[in-house]
């Protein structure tokens, strides 16, 4: 028996210390009214644990020093044979200094570093691994971005349930996703991380996320722990810029960015990550507004708050905290539990509670939070069981995953542009060219996060349309251009362009490199980069019939584009299958039924455009100067919220409401008639938005409550019919309360925000 196991079991006998005792007066702590928590006076706030005897007899033998122990999470870095730990972090699990390592996968690794907390620490108290498990583990699933235009919850639920089976698989407890900030700015490199720019739809697929990585029951050794980030609005910084200034109202906190986050706490996350941004002039990682206020006291979060990469050490540049020790005690007081990075709380804890600035209860509680999910994933019943070389090798990239990556990947691809039906293409259309960049280069494939994935493993344009062809058809590629920001040669020009000439139909297979999106990756243009666009117009122009295959992380300006290349597929990053998923749906193997869960910018200049805008005092009037209007583009985006094509055709018909009129707890249906028109099955996403035409507070000219993807054949017509409850159209009024006033409120039903059939209804 080790030390652990021997201290705990006497530790069950023992009295209990303070902790215990104070169960009494758990969540009934006062709630500050101060926005600052700078003192010693700070309330502790307590959570209702799930194991609260088990934590108390582990917390009861700790030393201060182990406590903030648990506090500290450091990053495993990596080499050629895989995640390594630097000597200097490992002599620190020795010393009982560490809680959780993050980045450090495979049973091997994991095993490694266990056994060392475990067997050589006083207390053998287990570490948590954690990972940036965004979207899927070794098999990569597209980008969520590219996930959300599936506008299929259960299928990304699916795919994050085969993440977290292949990441425990690999020793993992705990994935740093889903990510579900509020994304409205395609400059913003991490809109290709979000759900776009909707809330309801960073709503539900967070959710389906979480439920996906938590399954039902954290103790099973398939399911890991998931975490709400970045809280919070971190998807809107001043000009897009990563990592900058947020200036919002709080009602556009509350009514925009925070539902995602209450829907997290709702569906049972167990841990939130802090924003890098200030909110209202307060780091979010020093917060007691975000913390305190709105997640512990408004929302009874029960989980803990592990800080964002170094945040609280960047509180100091930020100009809000003075010193390390200022910082430490900011982010303690504001309930945030777990230090990544910064070792802020590791060394300036002790001194504050000696000091009596910090209160040890404090600590005690944050410790509490982190032990209480390392009972919850049975840690201390067996640090090991996560680790396990059979599962590991039987679970990693299995063929079933594989192929449900393919699915995914298929369902997130958006068809933007199909002029006489050029698409899909005959699988012997005679000598195909593939063009660009991204036609044949795995690496880039893998987009923005990509855990344990390997860019060999990804599948090409070049590769999926060679597996999709008969073998006697000629496919054959050329890059044309280097795939960067900075290097706009034409040398390549010549060779692509003799290859186009002598070839029946290319494929042009443009975007951005996989670091051109992402954490530190705003831009201030989205042109394609280099030279691309001047080499998709010279291919044009040799009058070879050109397809159009945009992969990249964030929308780009492909006004050109659209007004001269009939077809143009829209694909993101699909993770490993990419080359399979776009073959199938260039030869009609997959009709395409993705749609944009963003607006599709016009150009740069319109941004921010998404669709709940408010309406103006003087909307946009085209032949009157003084309106709402730019006089060198319009105001509308290339392609609207909602928007994708198939390869069918659905007419929508006969919208009818229930009742014409509802109280403000009252609800009805709202049905439409969808037909397929075309002559393929194919998938439709049906939508439904609501204005409300009067308030107090002026409202978005649409706003998203439900949508359904279903399947149709030639001809079917289904009835589809939504509840809407007055519930889900509350809005807050100028004190920031939730209401639904009398009046009314136009419900638009279509494929799209911007085609709609129309009805009403009165709010008595
Ligand atoms: C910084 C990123 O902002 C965050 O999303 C990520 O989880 C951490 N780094 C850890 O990799």
């Amino acid at each position: 028996m080790n030390n652990f196991w021997m201290t705990f079991t006497v530790a069950i006998m023992l009295p209990l210390l303070f902790l215990l005792a104070s169960c009494d007066t758990r969540n009934t702590a006062t709630v500050s009214d101060s926005r600052v928590t700078r003192s010693s006076e700070s309330p502790v706030r307590f959570t209702e644990l799930r194991n609260p005897e088990k934590v108390d007899s582990v917390l009861a033998l700790m030393t201060l020093e182990e406590k903030v122990g648990q506090l500290n999470l450091l990053s495993s870095g990596f080499a050629e044979t895989g995640p390594v730990l630097s000597e200097e972090y490992r002599d620190m699990i020795f010393e009982a200094k560490l809680g959780g390592v993050f980045n450090a996968h495979t049973v091997e690794h994991t095993l490694d570093l266990q056994r060392i907390a475990v067997e050589e620490t006083r207390l053998g108290i287990p570490l948590l691994f954690a990972f940036d498990v965004i979207r899927g583990h070794r098999t990569l699933f597209p980008v969520a971005l590219a996930e959300s235009s599936t506008w299929d919850p259960e299928l990304i639920k699916k795919a994050s349930r085969i993440a977290a089976k292949e990441a425990t698989a690999a020793g993992l407890h705990w994935t740093f996703a889903p990510m579900i900030d509020v994304s409205p700015d395609a400059r913003w490199g991490r809109i290709v991380e979000s759900h776009g720019e909707d809330p309801l739809l960073n709503a539900i697929f967070g959710v389906a996320r979480i439920e996906g990585f938590q399954g039902d029951n954290l103790y099973d050794v398939t399911t890991m722990m998931a975490t709400a980030k970045h809280f919070a609005a971190y998807g809107v910084p001043e000009a897009g810029r990563d990592y900058n200034t947020v200036d919002i109202s709080e009602r556009t906190l509350r009514e925009i960015h925070l539902p995602p986050f209450k829907a997290a706490v709702d569906a049972g996350v167990r841990s939130f990550m802090t924003a890098f941004n200030e909110y209202d002039g307060v780091p979010a990682t020093g917060s007691d507004f975000l913390f305190n206020r709105v997640l512990r006291d408004e929302w009874d979060f029960d989980g803990f708050v592990v800080t964002d990469y170094t945040a609280i050490m960047e509180m100091m540049p930020h100009g809000y905290a003075r010193d390390d020790a200022h910082a430490a005690e900011l982010s303690i007081n504001a309930n945030v539990d777990m230090d990544m990075m910064s070792q802020i709380f590791l060394n300036e804890l002790p001194g504050l509670i000696e000091q009596g600035i910090v209160k040890e209860e404090q600590v005690d509680m944050a410790v509490a939070r982190i032990l209480d999910m390392k009972f919850e994933l049975g840690l201390f019943e067996d640090p090991y069981r996560y680790s396990d070389y059979d599962r590991e090798a039987e679970t990693i990239m299995r063929e079933d995953f594989l192929e449900f990556a393919l699915e995914v990947a298929q369902k997130s691809i958006v068809l933007l542009k199909n002029d006489n039906n050029v698409l899909p293409l005959s699988k012997d259309p005679g000598h195909i060219a593939i063009i660009g960049p991204l036609g044949d280069n795995q690496y880039d494939l893998l987009g923005s996060w990509s855990a344990a994935a390997e860019w060999s493993d990804n599948v090409t344009l070049l590769q999926g349309i060679r597996n999709a062809v008969p073998e006697n058809v000629r496919v054959s590629h050329v890059d044309g251009v280097p795939l960067s920001l900075d290097d706009d040669s034409r040398d390549g020009f010549e060779e692509a362009l003799r290859l186009a000439r002598r070839s029946d139909v290319v494929i042009m297979a443009l975007g951005e490199g996989r670091h051109m999106s992402g954490e530190a990756a705003s831009r201030t243009s989205l042109d394609l980069p280099g030279a691309q666009q001047e080499l998709l117009e010279a291919v044009h122009a040799t009058g070879t019939p050109v397809v159009l295959v945009l992969m990249a992380g964030r929308p780009l300006d492909i006004r050109w584009a659209d007004e001269h290349i009939p077809a143009i597929v829209n694909a993101w990053y699909l993770g490993t299958r990419t080359g399979d998923a776009i073959a199938s749906v260039l030869f009609g193997d997959h009709n395409p039924g993705g749609k944009l869960t963003i607006s599709w910018p016009h150009n740069v200049g319109q941004i921010p455009n998404y669709y709940y805008a408010k309406k103006t005092g003087r909307p946009k009037d085209p032949n009157q100067r003084y309106t709402s209007k730019f006089i060198d583009a319009p105001n509308a985006p290339l392609y609207p919220f909602g928007y994708g094509l198939s390869y069918t055709t659905y007419e929508y018909d006969n919208l009818r409401l229930s009742e014409s009129e509802i109280t403000n707890t009252g609800s009805l249906t709202v049905s439409v008639d969808v037909t397929n028109t075309g002559n393929r099955t194919g998938d439709e996403i049906v939508q439904l938005y609501t204005r409300k035409m009067v308030a107090s507070v002026t409202q978005p000219v649409r706003r998203l409550r439900d949508f359904t993807r279903m399947t149709l054949e030639p001809g079917q017509t289904e009835t589809v019919t939504f509840t809407l409850n007055a519930e889900q159209l509350y809005y807050l009024d100028q004190q920031l309360e939730p209401v639904l006033e009398p009046g009314t409120v136009m419900v638009f039903v279509g494929p799209n925000v911007a085609e709609t059939l129309e009805a009403s209804f009165e709010v008595r």
